[in-house]
Parts: C-alpha cells; sequence; structure tokens
C-alpha cells in the first residue's frame, strides 16, 4: 500500500507538479498559466487561464484514431433497441444538437435544462452543449413537477430538451405531461422546449414553444458547429442535489479541472485504456452518470453503454449477458443494484463468459459485507467500494489498482484517492482524529480539480454550508462519518445530517417532512431513515394531526396515510414516499425542542435508543414503538 500512500502524499505535497502533469491527458486549445489560483479559499480555481471543451475532449480528439470504432451503445431492454454509435456518428449527431440549440439562441454561459430517459439523444444533447459553452442541468426524468420547477427557476434555462416518456420496467412513464406541469407552476418557463418522440405516450405540443426533435435533427443534419473554447473554470454543468434544507442545492462544475480529473482516474482507478468498454449502471441525472457513463469514458477515448433498463429484466443474467457481448473491461454499478440480483438464482452470475471484466465498482451508498462477498463470489471478480459525492464529481476513497493492486476489505472503500487531503475530524474539537476513532469525514480545501466550484448563484451558500461545520478550522464536511482502521482502510458509518439514501438516491428528511406538513391535516411530522434489507434503507414517518379524530379508526388511518402518501409522491416523486406514516400524539423531543431522530432510528431498528437523560416526554418515544407492532 505503500506506493498508493505516495501517490497520494505526492498529490497534495506537490500539487502542482502532479496537477501539471496529469492535465497533460487532455487537449489544451490555450496552455493555462498557472495549476491553481487559491488566493480566495475555499474557491479553487484549477488550471488558471488554459482553454479547453469537454466536448472536444470526448468526441473531436478520438475521431481520427477510432473514427470507426463504437463510442456509444445504446441499449434498451424496455423498449428492445440497440444502436451503436461509432466516435464519428456521435461526432455528427452531437452536431447537428449543438446546431439545432445554436438556433434557439443557446450560447456560451446560457443554461439547457434535460428531463430526459436513458437514450442516446440525451448523451448529444449533453454534449452539445459542451461544444457550445452552455451550461446543461440534467433532471432525474420522470422527477416530480414541484421539484422539476424548482430546478428550471433556479437554473433559468433558455432551452428545455425533454421527452413523451420514459419507461420503467416495462411501464411508460409519460414525462411531458409533468413537464407541462412543472412549466405551468414555475417563475421564469424557457422560450422553447424541444421534445423527443418516441412514440410511447401522446402527449400535447404547444405552439410555438414545443418543438420537435426529430424535425429539429434533420433539418440540422450534416451541420458542423465550431468548438467553443472556454476558460478552465467557466461552468460546465449544475446538478441539483439534496441537502438539509428543502431547497436543492445546485452543484456548480468546471470544465478544465473536471476533464483532467475523469482522465486520470480512467487510468488509476479503472486501469483502462483507450479503446476499452466501459459500463456504467447508473442514470444520466445522477453525478455517477455525468462522470462515468458520459464524460469519463469518452474522454479517455473508452466506448460507453449506455443501459434503459433495469437489472432483472428480461431476466438477472441481463448485465453479464452485456458484458459478454460488448466484451465490457469495467462494469460500474451501486450497491442497491446487487441487493436486487441477489433475490434472483445465483447461477445466473455464472452463465456468462466474463473474461473481458476486470472489476466491478460499486458506489453511492453504504456497501455491506453480506453483498459484497456474495457479489465477489458469484462473479469471482474484484469488487471496488467507491466513496464519494455528488459534490466531489469522482471519488474519494476508492482501491486505486492503476496505481497498485493492493487487496480490498469488504465494508471498506479502501484509501483516500489522489488529489483529495482527506480527514477524520472531531465534530466538537475540529481536531484530526487518530486510527480506531469514529469522527466526520473532512477534506481539507483546496478541493480537487473535478470537485464542485460552487452553488450555483450563491457563493455564500457555498462557503456557509460546507466549510463551516467543522469548529475552529475551514474544512469541507462531508456530513459522514467515518472511521479507519489501523492498517490504513476507511470506513463510511453513516451520515451526520439528516440526509438519507433510499436505492441510492439521496433525500433530505426535511423536503420529505415540508411535504407531508403541506398537507391540511398535519400539526408536525418527523421523517427518518430506517436500515432496509433491499433499499438500504426507507423513509419512516411520524406525524402529529391537527384534529386526532381524523384517523381515529384503523380505516381512517390508513386512507389518510394513503392521502398523505400521494401528495408526497406527487411533490417530491415515489423515492421520497414513506414507506408508513404513523399517527401519535407527540414527537420525542428534547426539552429545547429538538427532534430525537436518533431515538427514532433506533426504536425503529428494534435497537436500544441509548442516553434519554434530554427527553421531555419519555411517553412520546413508547408511542412510537407501539405505533410499530
Ligand atoms: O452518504 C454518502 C453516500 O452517498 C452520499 C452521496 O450521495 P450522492 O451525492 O448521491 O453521490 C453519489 C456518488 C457516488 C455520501 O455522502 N455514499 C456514497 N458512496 C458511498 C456512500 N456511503 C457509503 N459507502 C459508499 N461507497
Amino acid at each position: 500500500m505503500q506506493k498508493t500512500r505516495d501517490f497520494h502524499l505526492r498529490s497534495i505535497d506537490d500539487r502542482d507538479t502532479f496537477w501539471r502533469a496529469e492535465a497533460e491527458r487532455i487537449h489544451w486549445e490555450t496552455p493555462f498559466e498557472q495549476v491553481l489560483d487559491f488566493s480566495r479559499p475555499p474557491f479553487a480555481r484549477w488550471f488558471v487561464g488554459g482553454q479547453t471543451n469537454l466536448c472536444y475532449n470526448a468526441v473531436d480528439r478520438w475521431v481520427p484514431q477510432q473514427g470507426d470504432q463504437p463510442a456509444l451503445i445504446w441499449v434498451s431492454t424496455e423498449v428492445d433497441k440497440e444502436v451503436v454509435y461509432t466516435r464519428r456518428q456521435l461526432y455528427d449527431e452531437v452536431n447537428a444538437v449543438a446546431s439545432m440549440l445554436r438556433e434557439q439562441g443557446v450560447g456560451r454561459g446560457d443554461r439547457v435544462l434535460l428531463y430526459m430517459p436513458m437514450v442516446p439523444e440525451a448523451v448529444f444533447t449533453m454534449l452539445a452543449c459542451a461544444r457550445l459553452g452552455a451550461v446543461h442541468s440534467v433532471v432525474f426524468g420522470g422527477f416530480a413537477s414541484v421539484n422539476l420547477a424548482q430546478r428550471i427557476d433556479d437554473a433559468t434555462p433558455k432551452v428545455i430538451v425533454s421527452s413523451d416518456a420514459g419507461s420503467r420496467a416495462g411501464k411508460v412513464v409519460p414525462y411531458k405531461p409533468l413537464l407541462d406541469k412543472a412549466l405551468s407552476l414555475c417563475a421564469h418557463p424557457p422560450g422553447s422546449v424541444i421534445v423527443l418522440d418516441r412514440g410511447l405516450a401522446p402527449c400535447e405540443r404547444q405552439p410555438g414553444r414545443d418543438l420537435d426533435y426529430a424535425d429539429l435533427r434533420q433539418r440540422h443534419e450534416g451541420s458542423q458547429v465550431p468548438v467553443q473554447w472556454l476558460e478552465s473554470s467557466e461552468p460546465s454543468y449544475i446538478l441539483y442535489t439534496s441537502g438539509t434544507t428543502g431547497k436543492p442545492k445546485g452543484v456548480q462544475r468546471d470544465v478544465g479541472g473536471y476533464a483532467v480529473a475523469l482522465a486520470s482516474s480512467m487510468e488509476y482507478l479503472f486501469d483502462g485504456k483507450p479503446g476499452d468498454t466501459y459500463f456504467c449502471t447508473s442514470d444520466i441525472g445522477c453525478v455517477v452518470g455525468h462522470s462515468y457513463i458520459v464524460y469519463g469514458p469518452l474522454i479517455g477515448g473508452q466506448a460507453t453503454i449506455l443501459y434503459e433498463g433495469t437489472p432483472v429484466r428480461p431476466d438477472g443474467a441481463i448485465l453479464w449477458s452485456l458484458v459478454e457481448r460488448f466484451g465490457v473491461n469495467t462494469l460500474f454499478s451501486a450497491p442497491t443494484a446487487v441487493r436486487v440480483l441477489k433475490r434472483q438464482a445465483p447461477e445466473l452470475l455464472s452463465r456468462h463468459d466474463l473474461s473481458s471484466l476486470r472489476a466491478v465498482y460499486l458506489a453511492g451508498e453504504p456497501l455491506d459485507e453480506p453483498t459484497a462477498q456474495w457479489i465477489s463470489q458469484g462473479l469471482g471478480k474484484p469488487i471496488i467500494d467507491n466513496y464519494w459525492q455528488t459534490e466531489s464529481g469522482w471519488p474519494i476513497l476508492s482501491a486505486q489498482p492503476g496505481v497498485e493492486r493492493v487487496p480490498t476489505r469488504f465494508g471498506s472503500p479502501s484509501f483516500p484517492v489522489y488529489g483529495f487531503d482527506a480527514r477524520i475530524v472531531s465534530e466538537r474539537t475540529g481536531e484530526d482524529l487518530g486510527p480506531g476513532e469514529k469522527g466526520v469525514v473532512a477534506l481539507a480545501p483546496p478541493l480537487p480539480p473535478g470537485a464542485m466550484s460552487t452553488i450555483w448563484g450563491d457563493d455564500e451558500r457555498f462557503v456557509q454550508t460546507y466549510f463551516t461545520s467543522i469548529p475552529g478550522r475551514q474544512l469541507y464536511s462531508t456530513f459522514d462519518w467515518g472511521r479507519v482502521d489501523e492498517d490504513g482502510y476507511w470506513f463510511i458509518l453513516g451520515r451526520t445530517d439528516d440526509v438519507i439514501n433510499v436505492a441510492g438516491h439521496r433525500l433530505g428528511t426535511r423536503e420529505i417532512e415540508e411535504s407531508i406538513n403541506s398537507h391540511t391535516a398535519i400539526a408536525e411530522c418527523a421523517v427518518v431513515g430506517v436500515a432496509d434489507a433491499l433499499k438500504g434503507q426507507v423513509a419512516m414517518a411520524f406525524a402529529v394531526l391537527k384534529n386526532p379524530e381524523s384517523a381515529e379508526s384503523p380505516e381512517r388511518a390508513r386512507t389518510l396515510e394513503g392521502d398523505i402518501m400521494r401528495v408526497v409522491e406527487d411533490q417530491l416523486g415515489a423515492v421520497a414516499r414513506p414507506a408508513r406514516i404513523r399517527f401519535v400524539s407527540a414527537l420525542p423531543k428534547t426539552r429545547s425542542g429538538k427532534v430525537l431522530r436518533r431515538a427514532i432510528v433506533a426504536v425503529c431498528e428494534g435497537r436500544d435508543p441509548g442516553d434519554l437523560t434530554t427527553i421531555e416526554d419519555p411517553s412520546s418515544l413508547e408511542q412510537i414503538k407501539d405505533s410499530l407492532q
């Protein structure tokens, strides 16, 4: 492990030399003058003065050598289609979309919002934005209208690109009505909406605003759009994520730092090389999709698989059959997907030839030991648990087989990745803690290339949110608990704040509480994340009614529970819907009025709630226990 340690140390102690060398992996139209400007901490500007472009590095740059090789492989088990785009075809499609967007007035710095399913047109649009120097903001397809409206108002896009519908497990999910509703709710609707009609769900078109993707594409086919060179620190995209407040945070990323970080990770983390095939099962609405479906593999000269479907349709061997057919070298997925597969016959894991596959990378939520063991034994491949966040843009903790092969340990995402000055610190004193001690996982700034540059439109909130919670020091808080063992392996021990992770989706319990509170029957409520064998965590809600009679009989309580669930689903989407809503007459609180969430979680998980000396009314916790019977 010495080599990994030395490599990491060099990236921190001799930062400029380290990153100057890594920067050579990408094309710079104009060389940078300075590796890092950290004159205004905690803001970091990487590769100052350098001009580059994400689309050029992902597409144009590889056309001469790899023009006829696959670059984007689309597989949909939802609509039973497969299309392979060579790098040249990808270039052509991206140029056509760039030309379409340019016609709509999109240029450098303008925002374009994507609300799309896992289709190639979504990737073309992201890359087209990058080509024009426009800032894309991808919102999960099918996300609830209220959420979508909030994001539209924050990003104020000039154009929205969407689709008639997505499809999930064979069921059509119409997107356009959700988008139309969001547009009717928001204060800053865009001038135009480009709709990709997949023929899945008939939808209304608003004349003058809604345009047809296929018509536009036909008109712009064959167009060439010059690359807009951007200064390294200009924004490339905004990606919204949940925090502890109801207001989503627009994580803003740069151009040059991101390209360099991803390019380096293709070698050091994934041990890959140009010509490889990379398969990431994430969604393009997630940071993992941005970094490892779209930009990372393409910038690294690899072919990338875009998969629309679930891991169990048509059967539980679909992922492995794709690995075999396309000679996948790297597979990136989430623990949730593996837990779903665990319910299938284990023989499915060994039905296909997986000789091309080097390793399986899993991220997004804690990877429990039994799940890791099951998949590792079933496949006979290394499993690499890696830990990161929307904010970091790429892994903070991971094994780095391209640097050195070090045995992994189940339950641990291994070691800090080069560039991330990670520490475990005391939440009380802010001091660094030693081996075995539990503390907050913090990062000493400057954050490395590829990490967020700020919160879109709100520098102050960036500093306040991330850099003020550790006492006495300006450190970035991940809001995760962690511990390092005697041998230097890191462990993640859950969130320090009220963010929960349901099937790999990050949700703020505050958002769910606000949504439940919007129901007229509710006086107040508490939402907590409770361990779940399949989804990792589920939300559980405990609500106090304005009028207890509204749930006096079990039938009335069930009806009300259903009503409230529909409100949450409508406002925040199905993932945010609590597994249960239970009605109580009081919430367990401290004498100063703070809800005792940890005690509620412990009771829900059948554990001892621990120290309750600060509780105002012990019977309130008893009620919670009783309500679970
Ligand atoms: O709590 C950590 C958990 O997911 C959070 C970040 O979620 P998101 O912003 O959606 O980014 C996902 C990018 C992979 C983290 O703060 N998390 C992520 N990976 C792991 C994890 N928890 C434990 N182990 C992991 N490998």
